[in-house]
């Protein structure tokens, strides 16, 4: 064979090759980015390749590495759905023009309207509130009702809090920005430092370890983490769950910061329709339960109901700031953090 006739059957194999790999990715699978952590949703990407035969592949990163990634890859990512634990992660995504908009009538129907984004760039899969606890046995619920008052120095060495590192943290100091104006923002973050029971570190639950251990007698988490260690096998998460009482701070004003967990097709998706299908069908009533049950997540289709504890704490009232603001003032809030010495 001349070198020429050998590269053109290579060419052709590698042809051959390419067309056979894409046939099968757009019939049969969904490729997934996520920064979800949670086992309900191994449960509910096997019960959708169940339903549909569509199988789900799963990458597992922070948001932050996976919109890197999305970056590198380009026009050459596999990546069909981008899921983030934040509204401000998917506003990232979409500024870096690494999402698309989709059309559904089935996510406009089950999703209210405060819950995705208008041109359908992302939509929310759950919400979730920031709130306060406090060691029952030591706090008086009277004494701490708004996020405010975790500057106040009466909290001195009591708070404790995870680092400003976290996506958490950032967009609650967004949602106090855009309540309260940078300045007051800014002496928020330093009086939160200066109230410090220990330099920021660990999750969430390991802020309820610290206060259910004495270590700090108030710390600031995530609703469906109290629901999941209320739940857990292990005894000292549940008796550390238990020792907490929860506020939903700012009842009287602009209500609790809630964030959301959320979902959109990238901008080079190779299996686009899985996508959509794949995002209708966790907005539908039944995927929606299994993430309020065993998530503690509050659900956005509102044909889905709270999980028995989330309705035990009763309704709140949510801070309505539009979410995409949240991502917005994010680099604000991470200059604030750094200013105020916030590690
Ligand atoms: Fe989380």
């Amino acid at each position: 064979m001349s070198n020429i006739f050998k590269l053109g059957f290579i060419l052709g194999l590698m042809a051959l090759f390419i067309a056979c790999g894409n046939s099968t990715n757009s019939d049969d699978v969904v490729n997934v980015y996520t920064h979800r952590h949670y086992k309900a949703d191994d449960e509910l990407f096997s019960k959708f390749t169940e339903d549909t035969g569509i199988k789900v592949n799963i990458v597992n990163a922070s948001a932050d590495e996976l919109i890197q990634r999305l970056e590198a890859e380009g026009e050459d990512s596999n990546a069909d759905v981008l899921i983030t634990v934040d509204a401000g992660r998917l506003y990232r995504a979409q500024s870096k023009d690494l999402l698309q908009p989709i059309q559904s009538k089935v996510l406009d129907a089950n999703i209210g309207s405060q819950f995705r984004e208008k041109e359908g760039y992302w939509y929310a899969m759950t919400y979730r509130a920031r709130v306060i606890v406090y060691a029952k046995n030591r706090v008086n619920p009277a004494d701490i009702q708004t996020y405010e008052e975790l500057a106040d120095s009466k909290w001195k060495n009591k708070i404790v809090i995870r680092s400003s590192e976290n996506v958490y943290n950032q967009s609650l100091l967004a949602s106090i920005i855009l309540a309260d104006g940078e300045d007051k923002a800014k002496k928020w973050a330093e009086g939160v430092v200066a109230n410090m029971a220990r330099n920021p570190k660990g999750s969430d639950r390991d802020q309820v370890k610290a206060v259910a251990s004495g270590e700090g007698d108030i710390a600031v988490v995530n609703t469906y983490y109290i629901g999941l260690m209320l739940h857990d096998e292990n005894v000292e998460e549940r008796k550390a769950g238990e020792s907490v009482g929860i506020i939903f701070p700012n009842q009287s004003g602009r209500g609790t910061h809630i964030n959301i967990s959320g979902v959109g097709v990238t901008k080079h998706a190779p299996n686009r329709d899985n996508a959509i299908k794949l995002i209708e069908f966790l907005s539908e009533k039944e995927a929606q339960q299994t993430l309020a049950n065993l998530n503690y997540e509050y659900p956005v289709n509102a044909e889905a109901t709270k999980s028995s504890i989330l309705q035990a704490w009763g309704d709140f009232k949510a801070d309505n700031v539009e979410l995409y603001k949240l991502g917005e003032y994010n680099s604000k809030a991470v200059k604030i953090f750094d200013e105020a010495g916030w590690k």
